[in-house]
């Protein structure tokens, strides 16, 4: 009965540094002016669709009116859909020709935070703006005037991670909203890293955005600055960065081009001298919205690794008549392809794919044997095996990076020969992942 009882190891799971990491997109209310509550659903269930947690709603004064009533909707319709997507507020001081008043910003968080709908952080209601930085004096009195407080993270890109560092103690992290190149270059992450630098344990949003360009003279901006393959390169650098918050610029910035929600029509400025129809109708963007579960499963996972191998060396035990190919034997009748012996067909061998966001070494070790080392220097998926070498035991799986072991797991055991005497051709599946 030596071979009889197949132990399967506990998968363990060694990273002590999962935290939950979030995706956002900024949605322009303004540009939602005539949603309904049917129209804000659809937009929810897509954006979840594709991983998204949840839209900062980019708001501009004055309150009252259609941004009062929008605001309204677009919760009534997140309550109604029960679902886990959430909203927040990116206060726009900019946008409204006039700043947001401080009690205007009070009562609507003292409305909505304590909606089931609202994104909480740690459970502390998160908070963003655009800009802002002649009202940084306002924020202290907002802060306290909100029943457990706010998780405060707002863009004021304008001052620079150097102006930043010297606020940190009235925020809770930063957005910055340098995600573009300037002239003929690609985008880095140099910026970001400052930022990230100037924040130190405080949390730092990321900014994502596929493309700018807009021609609108009577918001006096009409300029283009590098797209190209920046959706994909910068959600690399997303995993180079690994910011606490990623937030996409935007859903539905149609006078910008940087949409990736559908196209709606009456949400395109339409405005004398500022009519953005000419370069967004029927220039579709929702295929960069599709790719993004893969992205955001980067970015969220700290990595993983699934491995799988057979239980014994193929010649171990008795093939039981199973065949190499569908050939004709006693018990395929109608078997139609060469005989090929099965023991040749398939190799003895631990085979792992490991999902990385940044490259790591990898070691497998087969009971007491010696580890074998690879290098994953893709971000991304690395596929490798290793051969049984006739060894036998547990197959230990490891993820190392500078050092430290940031994932591992141990596999069923390899037996020298099948309890039963024949040979169990399939294959045994485990992952060490976060
Ligand atoms: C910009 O990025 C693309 C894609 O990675 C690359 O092919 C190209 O060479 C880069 N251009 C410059 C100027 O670095």
């Amino acid at each position: 009965m030596r071979f009889t009882t197949l132990i399967f190891a506990a998968l363990a799971s060694l990273s002590p540094t999962a935290s939950a990491r979030s995706v956002f997109a900024h949605f322009i209310l303004g540009n939602a002016g005539s949603y309904t509550e049917s129209q804000w659903q659809s937009d929810i269930k897509l954006a979840q669709e594709v991983g998204i947690d949840a839209f900062v709603l980019n708001i501009a004064p004055p309150l009252a009116g259609a941004t009062s009533t929008q605001v309204a909707s677009a919760f009534k319709a997140a309550n109604g859909l029960d679902s886990d997507f959430k909203l927040f507020f990116s206060f726009d001081y900019l946008g409204g020709g006039q700043p947001w008043i401080a009690s205007d910003v009070i009562s609507l968080l003292k409305t909505y935070t304590p909606n089931a709908a609202h994104f909480k952080h740690n459970k502390v209601p998160l908070v963003s703006t655009f800009e802002g930085t002649s009202n940084i004096g306002d924020w202290a009195h907002i802060r306290a005037s909100i029943p457990g407080g706010i998780f405060f993270i707002p863009d004021w890109s304008s001052l620079g991670p150097g102006g930043i560092s010297a606020r940190l103690g009235i925020i809770d992290g930063a957005f910055s909203w340098d995600m573009w190149p300037t002239g003929a270059n690609n985008m880095t992450d140099v910026p970001d890293k400052a930022w990230k630098a100037a924040l130190g344990s405080k949390a730092y949003m990321m900014g994502v955005s596929p493309w700018f360009f807009t021609n609108l003279p009577a918001y006096n901006k009409a300029w283009v600055w590098r797209g190209d393959d920046l959706w994909h390169e910068r959600w690399q650098q997303v995993l180079a960065v690994n910011p606490t918050f990623v937030e996409i610029v935007t859903w539905n910035d149609y006078g910008e081009s940087h949409y990736i929600g559908p196209l709606y029509n009456d949400g395109i400025p339409r405005a004398p001298n500022a009519n953005a129809h000419p370069y967004v109708d029927n220039m579709p963007h929702d295929g960069w919205r599709q790719i993004l579960p893969y992205y955001i499963a980067q970015y969220k996972s700290g990595g993983t690794a699934p491995f799988w191998y057979r239980l014994t060396a193929a010649a171990a035990g008795n093939n039981g008549g199973v065949t190499g190919n569908n050939c004709p034997s006693a018990i395929n009748l109608g078997g139609y392809q060469a005989y090929v012996d099965p023991n040749t067909i398939v190799e003895d061998k631990v085979f792992f794919t490991v999902l990385v966001k940044s490259p790591a070494t990898i070691t497998v070790q087969i009971g007491g044997g010696a580890p074998v080392t690879f290098k994953a220097t893709r971000v991304g998926t690395n596929h490798f095996s290793t051969p049984f070498n006739g060894q036998i035991g547990f197959v230990k799986i490891c993820i190392v990076r500078n050092g430290a072991t940031v994932l591992s797991a141990t596999g069923a055991a390899i037996q020298a020969h099948p309890a039963s005497g024949v040979t169990n051709y399939n294959s045994w599946v485990g992952s060490a992942s976060t």
